[in-house]
């Protein structure tokens, strides 16, 4: 029985070899390994055989079985190539060859809440501003109630460069220098890149973007500010999030509030990301004070207005939960978080 075994390999490999294209190759697969073939022959075979040896014979046929399949696969590449090789050389192209894939591109989830915002905000009637990212102290701290030597410019830890200039802390700097150049009334967001001396971790960047808001007219109350942003927050977490003002101090703003959303990571309860209380920051904001106002040549008594500023890239965190703000920027997203 071993004999015949070995025949059939032997007489097997001439056949793969004579195969000269793939349809001839398929041919020796067929009467091989087929429903008919002579590998499943010898298999029906095994029932004549004494049951003391069935055992063994049947691990012999699968072990030639694997070989067949494997001489096959092999011979089929190098047919393949060989034809592929034959059609190229004849200068043809081949339509049957299918394509590689490619890895589907995605737009960065900075990209798609900025488009989210833009579609808010424009949607209620405000333009979308911006401004130098290299700025002087007068648009980024003077002009917004912030006094030299006031404490409160310690809050911004500022890089600047050799000559005294300062890369922009914040894009509140855009309330100015739209307020310089329109006339109000006006709505404006000003999406950008803001710079700061921090030490670098999972929540603080060297550079990260943020978002600002001016909105001037001539009766505006806390009312129009609380009805927008609250309209954004939901806009943008698709559902009806819990909302909350709480008082805070921001020179260029009288009153300051903090716009906090209810802990979406656990729906309010309380967990470590929201530190228990069931709440998280997400917008500064304030009536726009009337410093502003007039340090940008207008009348206090004549224009009100609202204006935020949120940490763009928070945001992006939080709406699609990656916890840690290098993420955003090490070209790693796809990969860990699949977003
Ligand atoms: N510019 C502030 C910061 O970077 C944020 C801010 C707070 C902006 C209140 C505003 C505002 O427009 O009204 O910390």
């Amino acid at each position: 029985m071993a004999t015949d075994l070995d025949a059939l390999q032997a007489e097997f490999q001439v056949a793969v070899q004579q195969a000269s294209d793939l349809a001839a190759l398929d041919q020796v697969r067929v009467a091989y390994l087929g429903k008919k073939g002579r590998v499943k022959a010898l298999m029906k075979g095994m029932g004549k055989l004494p049951p003391d040896q069935r055992a063994s014979w049947g691990q012999q046929v699968n072990r030639l079985r694997g070989t067949v399949q494997q001489a096959l696969d092999d011979r089929k590449q190098t047919l393949e190539a060989a034809r592929q090789q034959a059609a190229l050389d004849a200068g043809w192209l081949d339509p049957t060859l299918t394509a590689g894939t490619r890895p589907t591109g995605r737009l960065h989830p900075i990209t798609r809440v900025l488009a989210q915002t833009i579609e808010y905000f424009t949607g209620l009637g405000y333009a979308v501003a911006s401004g130098p990212e290299i700025e002087d102290a007068w648009h980024n701290f003077d002009a917004l109630n912030i006094p030299k030597d006031h404490p409160a410019r310690d809050v911004w830890d500022t890089f600047y460069t050799t000559d005294g200039a300062i890369p922009r802390t914040h894009t509140s700097s855009v309330q100015i220098r739209t307020l310089e150049t329109r006339e109000p009334p006006l709505r404006i967001i000003a999406p950008g890149r803001c710079f700061r001396h921090e030490t670098i971790d999972a929540t603080h960047g060297a550079f990260f973007n943020q978002t600002e808001g001016l909105y001037i007219d001539r009766d505006v109350t806390l009312g129009h500010l609380k009805a927008t942003l609250e309209g954004f927050v939901q806009h943008l977490f698709g559902r009806t999030l819990k909302t909350r003002f709480r008082p805070a101090f921001y020179p260029f703003v009288e009153p300051g509030l903090d716009l906090d959303i209810s802990c979406i990571f656990c729906d309010g309860k309380g967990c470590s990301i929201c530190k228990k209380t069931g709440w998280i920051e997400v917008i500064p904001c304030g009536l726009v004070h009337p410093n502003v106002i007039r340090a940008t040549g207008h009348d206090p008594d004549e224009w009100k207005g609202f204006a935020f500023g949120m940490g763009f890239d928070r945001l992006v965190m939080l709406r699609y939960q990656i916890d840690d703000i290098r993420r955003l920027y090490d070209g790693q997203l796809a990969l860990v978080h699949g977003v």
